[in-house]
């Protein structure tokens, strides 16, 4: 269907049919609700699904911008936010605000510590800087970007931890704050979360914890006996945190939280306006309307669960991680990444002549939705609750993926895996960057092409953008090399 035809139509339509429309728009979507997802959504079953929605639909209109308006709203964030900071051990000094999800609650520090350095006059201070592991999640080079603060990446080691003698060396009169991961996206471990605190203390720098994977899990996993560094407000040093409830918290989605060790850090979150002909505005975050749904069924999920609901589920997930990565490690083609602290891990191959993005592409043809990662080669997978009743569906289906791209090298260069295999190695980064942004502009332009569909966008688009970007780049990199 060409663009300029879609119009709002000239008289609205019939609800039940609206309501069948938007069904099928939903059926090529990834399958989560069998368990056939291992990112991007948190699902426990459709009775709490149903209670969440029943949660937010309770409070489905009204807007957290105005907390003097809503009180409900903000009883509801206050206790969220309460309870987070038991879960993370903070004192009653502890403060945050709920956010729309984890990258807002890793945006929001950025500014704070920003603003922390600027507040102390620290005139020195030209160009801010940051130190993160070089493993920290995408969200935190976004806040760089945004922000125009310098991330100065530290290198991890052999264990995929951050090198604390690194960090120690990169600190300069420009840090505003250093960064650690509990635990980070990509492999799943924690960093060494007492050594960096020890390292802000002595610098007298601010230490943000990105829990927003583990916020609502590890306190569990450690009550369940697992030997786990301590990662929160117990360790000196550690001046703020992020923990996304609408990940293992299993709340609604655009619910996350960000908490300060007192308010001392958290004022320079407070964003204050007098002399807007609107009025006076101020607020705790980067939104302005705040949906009070996605507030009210945080607090909802949170009780309705509990200390002994995310107990047991936490306890399912556990064992469950320990099976699938069992199975992994029963396969002698495969090896898991690091030795992940949670239920978060990558695995990759032991050898050269078995291409692990092949494997993940008979995966797919499989039905599961596969996450790549590209450093180092890897597959990677979060595990929920509801996981546990496709392990063996999983490993089985793993182990004929192993034994069908065994010996076949030249599936590395089909499908998926000749694009992130490409991508993965080409060293020439801004190429890439180029490529990724055109396939962004023509997804979000007027033809609304949509990549990586091998059978169509909704207008149907044949061919996947994204080996269109590999075919490019790698033509690009022939012309350079001739050219030079
Ligand atoms: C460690 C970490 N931080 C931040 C984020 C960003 O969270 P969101 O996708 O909710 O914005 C994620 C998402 O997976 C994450 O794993």
């Amino acid at each position: 269907m060409n663009n300029c035809t879609i119009k709002l139509p000239e008289k609205g339509m019939d609800k039940k049919e609206i309501l069948d429309i938007m069904k099928s728009y939903g059926q090529g979507d990834a399958n989560y609700r069998d368990s056939k997802t291992w990112s991007l959504v948190y699902y426990i079953g459709e009775e709490h699904t149903q209670f969440l929605k029943d949660a937010y639909s309770l409070y489905f209109s009204e807007n957290a911008l105005n907390p003097m308006a809503f009180q409900s709203l903000k009883r509801f964030e206050s206790e969220v936010i309460r309870m987070t900071a038991n879960l993370l051990n903070g004192d009653r000094n502890v403060v945050g605000s709920m956010t729309s999800g984890g990258t807002e609650s890793c945006l929001l520090p950025v500014v704070t510590y920003r603003d922390l350095a600027r507040s102390k006059r620290r005139l020195w201070i030209t160009k801010p800087e940051m130190i993160a592991p070089e493993s920290i999640h995408v969200a935190w080079e976004k806040a760089a970007h945004y922000f125009d603060v310098k991330m100065v990446h530290a290198p991890v080691g052999k264990d995929y931890r951050v090198d604390v003698e690194a960090v120690k060396k990169l600190i300069n009169r420009n840090t505003i704050m250093l960064l650690g991961s509990a635990p980070s996206y990509p492999h799943g471990v924690i960093d060494p979360i007492e050594e960096l605190g020890a390292v802000a203390l002595e610098n007298n720098i601010p230490l943000h914890i990105d829990s927003c994977l583990g916020g609502f899990i590890l306190p569990f996993v450690e009550k369940l006996g697992y030997d786990i560094p301590a990662f929160d407000f117990r360790v000196p040093g550690v001046t703020s945190m992020s923990a996304d409830v609408h990940k293992y918290g299993y709340s609604a989605k655009g619910a996350s939280t960000v908490l300060y060790r007192n308010m001392d850090y958290m004022r320079h979150q407070i964003y204050v306006y007098t002399d807007w002909s609107g009025g006076i505005y101020a607020s705790a975050g980067m939104l302005g309307t705040r949906p009070g749904g996605a507030i009210a069924a945080a607090w909802a999920s949170m009780n309705a669960l509990g200390e002994d609901g995310y107990l047991e589920k936490t306890r399912i997930v556990m064992e469950t991680t320990k099976k699938i990565m069992d199975g992994i490690r029963s396969i002698p083609e495969l090896e898991i990444v690091g030795s992940p602290d949670m239920s978060v891990f990558a695995y990759k191959s032991r050898s050269k002549k078995l291409n692990i993005y092949a494997v993940g592409d008979q995966m797919e043809q499989k039905g599961w939705n596969i996450d790549r990662l590209q450093r180092p080669k890897a597959l990677h997978a979060m595990v929920t609750p509801l996981h546990e009743r496709v392990v063996d569906e999983y490993i089985s289906d793993l182990k004929k993926s192993v034994e069908y791209v065994r010996g076949k090298p030249g599936l590395a260069s089909k499908g998926n895996a000749a694009m992130y295999g490409m991508i993965a190695n080409v060293p020439l980064r801004g190429m890439i960057k180029n490529e990724v942004l055109k396939m962004m502009e023509d997804m979000y332009g007027p033809e609304r092409k949509m990549p990586g569909l091998a059978s169509g966008g909704p207008d149907g688009e044949k061919e996947p953008l994204f080996m269109k970007i590999a075919v490019k780049a790698l033509n690009a990199i022939d012309r350079f090399r001739k050219e030079d």
